[in-house]
């Protein structure tokens, strides 16, 4: 047996989900601690220093959009991230079928024989006055690479820091036991 601990110097952070669920937005709301009107398709990728964050480790935020990236690309930085956001919109069921319908498969092919920590991401939770997590939960149940899910608004700036938080932690603290067997001769 190979015990491998899994420390990581920095964490990198991919958000994916539908177009218009405000990833973009959630992005910049940590950044700036305010709402963007104006976004554009997709942010500059950013760096957390170490000193600002809760875990203490440098942290890399990477956004995706269909708009401006092919799904090869796509392909590659679920490759090269440690943890990915699927975000959602809780007033759209659309997005939400689409986590189990589209994202999580499309993350495991990509994935390959890696096990890609997932955080299920609600945002636009100041439009709705009832909650998704209990529909979340029970994909939780089927789909054990997630990890953890937050609902949180951009534009209220409800839950972001603790969204990023959660990424971080799934990480450096996951739920999945850090041993991997090797077959002897
Ligand atoms: P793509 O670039 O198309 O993939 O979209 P995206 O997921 O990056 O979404 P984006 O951040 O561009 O936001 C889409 C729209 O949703 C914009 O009009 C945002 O202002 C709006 N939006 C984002 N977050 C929130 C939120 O928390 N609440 C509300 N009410 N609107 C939001």
């Amino acid at each position: 047996m190979v015990v491998w601990t899994g420390m990581k110097r920095h964490v990198r952070i991919l958000l994916v989900g539908d177009t218009g669920v405000g990833k973009t937005s959630l992005i910049l709301s940590l950044v700036s601690e305010e709402f963007p009107e104006d976004v554009p398709h997709k942010a500059e990728e950013i760096t957390i220093p170490a000193d600002v964050t809760p875990e203490q480790v440098p942290t890399n935020i990477v956004d995706y959009s269909a708009t401006e990236q092919s799904e090869d690309t796509l392909s590659e930085e679920i490759q090269k991230a440690h943890v990915v956001c699927i975000v959602y919109s809780v007033d759209s069921e659309d997005t939400l079928d689409r986590i189990t319908s589209h994202w999580l498969p499309l993350i495991r092919e990509a994935a390959g024989e890696q096990r890609k920590p997932v955080v299920l991401v609600g945002n636009k939770i100041d439009l709705v006055d009832f909650s998704t997590i209990d529909h979340v939960l029970t994909i939780m149940e089927d789909f054990p690479e997630v990890e953890s899910c937050v609902e949180c608004s951009a534009k209220s700036l409800h839950n972001i820091s603790e969204m990023f938080y959660y990424a971080q932690k799934a990480v450096l603290h996951p739920t999945a036991p850090l041993y991997i067997m090797e077959e002897q001769d």
